[in-house]
């Protein structure tokens, strides 16, 4: 045995195995109580019951730490609207049917679908110039960027030079400033690098210049989804509303060794996000504000910054309003067909330069393979710690989940959605 060959004096085997259960004790407690009541509430249609099963399989593995919400609509009609779980578990605080959390990412697909309202309406096109629009723009070497570039992550503004206080944040102006100083990381259209948080203020700056009123994204959503659809989704939330955000947790250590013991060498890729290796064009995109972290501190936490119109990462939410926006988007409440005709087509499935794997996107949306039925992919968004939202047009299907106690993967590598959306696929005999 390796005890006899290998000495180990008592007292080091004694303080080994202290350490090991500390460790044991740790994980297990690392979120309170283990075991607390899986609750689960909602509807689902009769030919969706498989889907609420695991929904609430999710929970009973211990995959789902915190609360979560799953809706799907299939031909416009809401077929499964499930939520459970706890918005606060350190308070025994439950998951509520107007649950609200941040969404992270899946903000990107919501100003996606903004963008293309706009293009239905003539206001702008994906192949014009994006200084057609915002002349100032073009300095700096971007003069040749186009909307599309400006849509795929293609535009070389991966990240700005400059960090943002939380002022500049609340800010378009300055934002609109630092832009145009800006030059491109790459010849811009000729590679793609997701712009992690500076999508959102190109979004934003788009949306003022093309829109005839010159709202911002925070007004246009308010205005064209929430008070035009009865959307529950906010991008700035108003005060009033913060009462029913849920509270966001880190990844547990089980979390983060259940992924990254199957990929070490991905943990350790200075491209990965959580790699402790740190200067990356992606850790300077993230240093771009400071004040906001979202895997080991949690400052996301703070209502204060729930106020900022940030469309790539800071939108609020649950599953029900993402699912209704792409089931409005794939319904042609939003836009019409030509308009979806131009969403169908992906521009670029390149390595990502930030992420170091291949994207398919375009438009604004993540293109994810998909075999099932009529559709070749889903179109939509995955969001920082397995948020989802996408729509398949091929299918009829549109499906927003949401949870607040965050995992470290994203799109189709996170288990729980995997595991969603096949049983959505299976319960159509798709
Ligand atoms: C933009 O395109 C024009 C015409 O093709 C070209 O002359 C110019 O050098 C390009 N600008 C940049 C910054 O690449
Ligand atoms: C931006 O913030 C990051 C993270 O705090 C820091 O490492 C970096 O030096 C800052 N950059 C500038 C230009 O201040």
């Amino acid at each position: 045995s390796i005890g006899k060959m290998v000495s180990i004096p008592l007292y080091t085997k004694r303080a080994l195995i202290v350490g090991v259960l500390a460790f044991v004790v740790f994980i297990i407690f690392e979120n309170g109580p283990i075991r607390l009541p899986v609750l689960i509430d909602g509807h689902v249609d009769e030919r969706f019951e498989r889907v609420k099963q695991v929904f609430t399989q999710n929970f009973n593995d211990g995959w789902e730490r915190g609360g979560a919400s799953l809706t799907v609509y299939h031909h416009g009609k809401k077929v499964v609207d499930v939520w459970g779980g706890y918005a606060d578990r350190a308070s025994l605080r439950k998951w509520k049917e107007d649950t609200l959390q941040v969404v992270f990412s899946t903000t990107k697909g919501v100003g996606a679908v903004c963008v293309a309202m706009l293009v239905d309406r003539g206001l702008v096109s994906y192949d014009d110039l994006v200084i057609k629009h915002w002349p100032e723009f073009g300095q700096n070497g971007k003069d040749n960027v186009t909307v599309q570039m400006l849509m795929s992550h293609a535009s070389g503004l991966s990240y700005l030079d400059e960090n943002l206080s939380v002022e500049d944040a609340m800010d378009h102006k300055k934002i609109s400033a630092m832009i145009e100083n800006q030059k491109p990381h790459w010849p811009p259209g000729t590679q793609t690098g997701y712009h992690i948080y500076s999508h959102g203020w190109l979004l934003d700056q788009l949306i003022r210049r093309v829109d005839t009123k010159h709202r911002g994204i925070g007004q246009f959503v308010r205005e064209e989804l929430h008070d035009a659809h009865g959307v529950d989704f906010h991008v700035g939330l108003p005060n009033e509303e913060v009462v029913r955000v849920a509270r966001l947790t880190a990844p547990s250590v089980l979390d983060r060794a259940a992924k990254n013991l199957m990929t070490v060498s991905e943990s350790m890729d200075y491209r990965n996000p959580f790699s402790p290796l740190q200067d990356s064009m992606l850790s300077r995109a993230l240093g771009n504000l400071p004040w906001l972290e979202s895997v080991y501190q949690m400052t996301v936490n703070n209502p204060d910054y729930w106020k900022i119109e940030q469309a790539a990462a800071l939108g609020v939410g649950n599953a029900r309003g993402l699912a209704q926006i792409f089931s409005l988007l794939g319904e042609k409440k939003l836009v019409s067909q030509k308009t979806i005709d131009l969403l169908k087509v992906s521009h670029y499935k390149d390595v990502d330069l930030m992420m170091g794997a291949p994207i398919i996107k375009g438009n604004g949306l993540f293109y994810t393979p998909l075999n099932r039925g009529e559709s070749g992919y889903y179109i939509g968004h995955s969001g920082h710690g397995c948020q989802q939202v996408m729509v398949d047009f091929g299918n009829g299907i549109a499906v927003g989940y949401t949870n607040n106690a965050l995992k470290t993967a994203m799109g189709e590598m996170c288990r729980t959605w995997n595991r969603l959306y096949n049983s959505i696929y299976d319960s159509l005999d798709l």
